[in-house]
């Protein structure tokens, strides 16, 4: 057995850029895809992430040379249930127009891998139809040893919240930690290692048009995500032998094929259609300077376009430390009701719009036209507040799973322990105020 390539933490830099690395010198080809024989006995194959004839802006591929071909592998087969927590189709149960709101998921009592702790809390459209998204939690405590596995029905944004994850890609390392995101892409075989021994967070599987950075219109050239926070890894990879088994997440359902050597044999590579990192406390976050205060758009990291212009099937929004100075103004969220349905969790901290019941690790979920916003005690602090004062909103990070789609809740996720069955009554000791006789 050979160690793996050394090439952990070292990134390159920059969003869907076309990428060049090896960890051996002279790897790559210098100008063709295709040579007819490739340096060290390698062998080239394409990863095609869109369309071949998608527009050249929006086209990405990489051409990888590896030990094997990826086709090497023995027949797949239906995967046993698991932990039938895993889910891609949402028309099980009707989705209720409550809000609703999750404690944090606990940690496993018995031994569970990155994969095997995934629970699917809610989603909408699915796989086959390639449009929708999945919202998954995690919380696992073993390392995926001997264990590969890719997902060919959408690309994966891991948003860790306690524990850190090594991520080993075909194309690199990801060493991820909480406030930090990754994006893995659809068809990309990855292992998961947890240094800290246990981890937990939250997944999205977008099943639809690739992630991308959004056009900023009128805030000009630079802010909110800059491309330049964006890492994706340096070429790193093992030359290992072994029973091993190599996981497929397909048309909804997992697959398991026995597979004799590692995956993740991937020398060089080139191209933009990769992995990437993004530290969510490089965000640089706009709003009021005076008065009001913008929609929550204003926070978008990255989103996947629907085929109407404006309007995403995924937006993904943090909500991170930041001054608060609009005088005259309710400056925590407000009430409202949107076209958008919304799944929220929580990294760290708390969420400004909530005094309490929002932990760290739990989740909400406030449907399309679903009336919401901050909770009475939120509703009467800051009505009171000085706002000739700036405030800073501090040691938090909150983000957002928005889709212009309805966000259908899982059985599991109805029917789970840590469903708040009183969530609904933190808006219930909202004072009337209204008096006619006083304007
Ligand atoms: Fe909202």
């Amino acid at each position: 057995m050979k160690a793996p390539s050394e090439q952990s933490g070292r990134y390159q830099s920059g969003f869907g850029n076309e990428f060049a690395t090896e960890a051996l010198p002279g790897a790559l080809p210098a100008h063709q895809n295709s040579p007819q024989r490739v340096a060290y006995g390698l062998y080239a194959e394409q990863l095609s992430g869109t369309a071949f004839t998608a527009p050249r802006s929006h086209n990405r591929r990489s051409w990888l040379y590896r030990i094997r071909p990826a086709a090497m592998h023995q027949p797949f087969q239906r995967a046993a249930k698991g932990n039938g927590r895993i889910v891609s189709s949402f028309d099980e149960v009707a989705a209720p127009p409550n809000q609703l709101r999750w404690d944090p998921l606990p940690m496993p009592s018995e031994p569970t891998d990155f994969i095997d702790s995934w629970v699917t809390m809610a989603g909408n459209g699915n796989p086959q139809s390639q449009s929708g998204n999945a919202f998954h939690l995690y919380a696992c405590n073993r390392n995926m040893d001997g264990r590969y596995f890719y997902n060919a029905d959408g690309e994966l944004l891991i948003v860790p919240q306690e524990g850190r994850l090594a991520i080993f890609t075909e194309f690199g390392k990801i060493d991820l930690e909480p406030l930090e995101i990754a994006v893995i892409p659809r068809g990309v075989r990855f292992q998961v290692s947890l240094p800290d021994g246990s981890a937990r967070g939250y997944i999205c599987e977008n099943y639809g048009a690739l992630l991308r950075l959004p056009d900023l219109g009128v805030i000009g050239s630079n802010g909110l995500a800059n491309p330049r926070d964006f890492l994706t890894p340096h070429a790193a990879y093992e030359d290992v032998e072994g029973d091993f088994e190599l996981v497929a997440k397909f048309g909804g359902n997992l697959w398991t094929a026995k597979i004799g050597h590692s995956p993740l044999d991937v020398v060089a590579w080139h191209g933009n259609y990769a992995p990437y990192k993004y530290d969510l406390r490089h965000f640089s976050p706009i709003g009021s300077i005076g008065n009001d205060h913008p929609d929550p758009s204003i926070f978008l990291v990255l989103q996947a376009p629907s085929d109407t212009p404006g309007v995403d099937t995924l937006d993904f929004v943090v909500f991170p430390p930041r001054w608060l100075v609009a005088e005259n103004t309710f400056r925590p969220p407000w009430f409202h009701r949107n076209v958008a349905s919304e799944f929220m969790g929580l990294i760290t901290g708390a969420y400004d719009a909530k005094a309490e019941g929002f932990a760290p690790g739990g989740a909400s979920l406030h449907n399309c036209m679903t009336g919401h916003g901050p909770d009475a005690a939120t509703f009467e602090k800051a009505s009171a507040a000085d706002t000739m004062k700036p405030h800073k909103v501090d040691n938090t990070m909150a983000f957002m799973f928005e889709t212009k789609l309805v966000i259908c809740p899982t059985p599991h996720a109805l029917s789970a322990p840590q469903l708040q069955s009183n969530y609904n009554e933190c808006w219930n000791g909202i004072q009337k105020h209204f008096n006619p006789e006083k304007p």
